[in-house]
């Protein structure tokens, strides 16, 4: 019997240039004991576009999230937010870095006794000398744009899902961030939680602008809001692109990841 798939054999690294990217990794490796996760990962994420990082559970798309804000270091290569090099950054400079960012986490991860107006005002009061009146209209705004005007005074407990999920999201944009970070934003909602999920992000992001990073394995999201892909699997990026390139690629992986095929390369796990 023929057996000859070897674990690269779909790694062609095949990639469209991307011009003043917002987030690069270059040959970054990390593991952690014996078990390499990211080994050479070569990506660059481009500005003021919504982009995915697809690929199973388990390949390491939070921990790629983590070392582009530095809460994770590699052990080699570099990660650069908008040309400066993260892990070389001094702890200032990294404070500073990460106010670019707002990261919307899987659960939400709000405070459990907060209600969702002071989880929402809480990165404003921590992060700035704003007033309380200017922190009202920005909270404000922000819980009307995720539909969650009536919401504030209810604690995080008493809220479905999808609108944690929403408060999250209103949270990760309170300071006005030019980098939006989405780890799996659709897992535990039902596909029409997600779908009108999708349309919220995209509606945000047509308003505010800036670089988005989704990170999911659901294959009907990226359908919906991609307009850059990047797939992963072990360990590195299999092919990335804007998003009309990815869905024709001719690559065997990257063809039955993106059409959600059983039969495939990714079936010899
Ligand atoms: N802090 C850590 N310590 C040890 N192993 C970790 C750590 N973070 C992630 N891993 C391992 O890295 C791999 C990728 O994890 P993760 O990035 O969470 O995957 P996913 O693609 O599902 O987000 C998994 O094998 C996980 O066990
Ligand atoms: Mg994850």
């Amino acid at each position: 019997m023929e057996q000859t798939t070897s674990e690269f054999e779909w790694h062609t690294g095949r990639k469209t240039p991307v011009e003043n990217p917002a987030i690069e990794f270059v040959g970054v490796k990390k593991s952690f004991g014996r078990n390499e996760v990211l080994s050479g990962l070569d990506l660059a994420l481009p500005e003021d576009r919504i982009s995915m990082i697809l690929g199973p559970s388990g390949t390491g798309k939070s921990v790629c999230i983590k070392h582009m804000v530095g809460l994770l270091y590699p052990d080699d290569g570099d990660v650069l937010v908008h040309g400066e090099s993260v892990p070389s950054m001094p702890d200032d400079d990294l404070f500073e870095m990460r106010k670019k960012f707002g990261v919307l986490f899987q659960d939400g991860a709000l405070f459990g006794s907060m209600d969702l107006y002071d989880n929402v005002a809480f990165p404003l009061r921590q992060h700035t000398d704003k007033g309380e009146e200017e922190i009202a209209d920005i909270v404000n705004r922000r819980l009307k744009e995720v539909g969650l005007t009536e919401s504030g005074d209810r604690m995080p407990n008493e809220l479905s899902g999808g609108m944690r999920k929403r408060a999250g999201f209103a949270r990760a944009l309170v300071l006005d961030p030019d980098i939006v970070l989405f780890d799996e934003p659709d897992s535990g909602l039902d596909p029409v939680r997600t779908a009108l999920l999708c349309e919220l992000i995209q509606e945000i992001h047509a308003e505010n602008g800036g670089a988005y990073v989704v990170i999911t394995h659901d294959i009907n999201s990226a359908r919906r809001v991609a307009e850059y892909i990047a797939v992963l699997w072990r360990g590195k990026i299999v092919e990335s692109g804007p998003a009309t390139e990815l869905f024709e690629s001719d690559n065997a992986f990257v063809k039955q990841f993106l059409s959600g095929e059983s039969h495939g390369p990714l079936g010899m796990e």
